[in-house]
């Protein structure tokens, strides 16, 4: 129930509706499916947080949401963020020339894991005081925020991707798009941004990433393959399986923040 206001008269107790533990951290709402533990937040993020507040994402206006059903598992969907391999290929008309291939650093935050990724310019850096680097000017910093969610700060915008199961082939894509209003001003800056949502949402995301997933889901139905052999470049999908494995059994990973710095 979004809009109380709405719903005035409404008896709640007679609905079942249970009330949810709920925190606001980073710039965003975070909200606890178990009503009777408290969020702590901070400590599940770890280091996460700590960069979100760094980034100073809670400074950012939403732009636009957009909820895509896809047809395939939604740890696959989240597969295609984590490996660099792919982009040279898949992305040859798009993403291809902003990044350097395969140059890819990664940290593992407990089970959440951060990505840099250099794009072209990130020799450029060397001319540049070490005072007044900015990350984002020479690389995007992209999260796995465990276990559904994947995180990605572009240079001038940012994507928060949120992947809700419905059936194992079957998921709920949501995108929103965050930004800066000083860097957009006026009916120009909202055209801008109108530009870059349609890019990263429709051609990059759905086009190209998601309807590959959606692919290899189809190809899972026939069976012929009984495991996926990973390259040397797409470790983190095996990480981040192996994550996921932790959880089912119900091992505690912990987020360190000594191993994942600012
Ligand atoms: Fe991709």
């Amino acid at each position: 129930m979004k809009k109380s206001l709405q719903h005035n008269h409404l008896d709640r107790s007679k609905y079942g509706l249970v009330e949810l533990p709920v925190v606001e951290y980073g710039g965003l709402v975070w909200i606890s499916a178990t009503s009777d533990k408290p969020i702590d937040i901070q400590h599940y993020l770890g280091a996460v947080g700590d960069n979100l507040v760094h980034f100073g994402v809670a400074d950012h206006l939403s732009f636009r949401k957009s909820t895509i059903v896809k047809h395939t598992n939604w740890k696959l969907l989240i597969k295609t963020y984590l490996e660099g391999y792919h982009v040279p290929f898949l992305h040859k008309n798009t993403l291809a020339n902003a990044f350097r291939k395969g140059v890819i650093a990664h940290t593992e935050c407990g089970s959440h894991i951060r990505l840099a990724a250099a794009r072209t310019n990130i020799l450029d850096v060397l001319s540049v005081e070490r005072e007044k680097w900015r990350i984002l000017d020479y690389a995007s910093v992209y999260y796995s925020i465990f276990p559904n969610t994947f995180f990605i700060m572009h240079p001038d915008y940012v994507s928060l991707n949120i992947f809700h199961p419905e059936a194992p082939n079957r998921t709920v894509w949501t995108h929103e798009m965050f930004y800066k209003p000083e860097h957009f001003e006026g009916d120009k800056g909202q055209e801008a941004l109108a530009r870059r949502f349609e890019y990263t949402n429709d051609v990059v995301f759905n086009d190209e990433d998601f309807a590959i997933a959606e692919r290899v889901q189809e190809g899972l139905r026939y069976g012929s393959n009984k495991h996926h052999t990973l390259g040397l470049e797409e470790g983190l999908i095996g990480i981040f399986q192996r994550n996921i494995d932790d959880a089912l059994c119900d091992k505690t990973v912990v987020p360190l923040k000594s191993v994942c710095p600012q």
